[in-house]
């Protein structure tokens, strides 16, 4: 039933937010925010801006060439977890398009946000800024470690790596 809820979660977040999240930003253009995030870090919370994000992901071994078994899993779990808010395309839906994710971001960033998803928009400058644009906080999907990596590995299939 997790699922009725978060298509709740995203019918409601298109309503509200589909063109704050369609990359135009016109809707906040007079309030001149100035996003913490914008600052250069001084106070040396080296983590806000690391390629890496922030978690327990330091290195994530990439498979070259890819593995298929893991990219069908991977595609099973966002099927049901990920695609009512991410298209696979550059377009975005509730969440930013999924296509040229993974030039965007490492492994290591991508891994970490999908499994501590509340601390890193909390803390880290990337994701806050996303979620300036979008105005939804992507919800926990109590992805496991494993399923994580299958879903990156899916991802790395929609980029065309091999
Ligand atoms: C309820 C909607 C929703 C669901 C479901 C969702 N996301 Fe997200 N996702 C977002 C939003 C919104 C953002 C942008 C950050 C923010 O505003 O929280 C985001 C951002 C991301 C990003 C960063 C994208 C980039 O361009 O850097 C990744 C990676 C991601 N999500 C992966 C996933 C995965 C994997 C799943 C499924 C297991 C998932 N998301 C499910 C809403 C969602």
């Amino acid at each position: 039933m997790k699922q009725l809820r978060y298509l709740f979660i995203c019918t409601l977040a298109l309503a509200i937010g589909a063109a704050g999240c369609g990359g135009g930003g016109q809707e906040t253009s007079g309030e001149e925010k100035t996003p913490a995030a914008e600052t250069p870090a001084a106070d040396n919370s080296a983590a806000a801006s690391d390629p890496k994000g922030i978690g327990k992901f330091k290195d994530v071994p990439l498979t070259h060439p890819l593995d298929e078994a893991m990219v069908k899993k991977g595609q099973e779990i966002a099927e049901v977890k990920c695609t009512s808010c991410h298209k696979l395309t550059e377009e975005k839906l509730v969440g930013p398009g999924w296509k040229g994710v993974t030039d965007r971001r490492t492994p290591e960033w991508i891994m970490n946000f999908v499994t501590n998803v509340d601390e890193m928009l909390d803390k880290d400058a990337e994701a806050q800024a996303m979620l300036e644009i979008c105005m939804v906080r992507m919800p926990n999907q109590n992805l496991s470690d494993d399923d994580a990596r299958a879903v990156l590995e899916y991802m790395r299939k929609i980029d065309g790596k091999n």
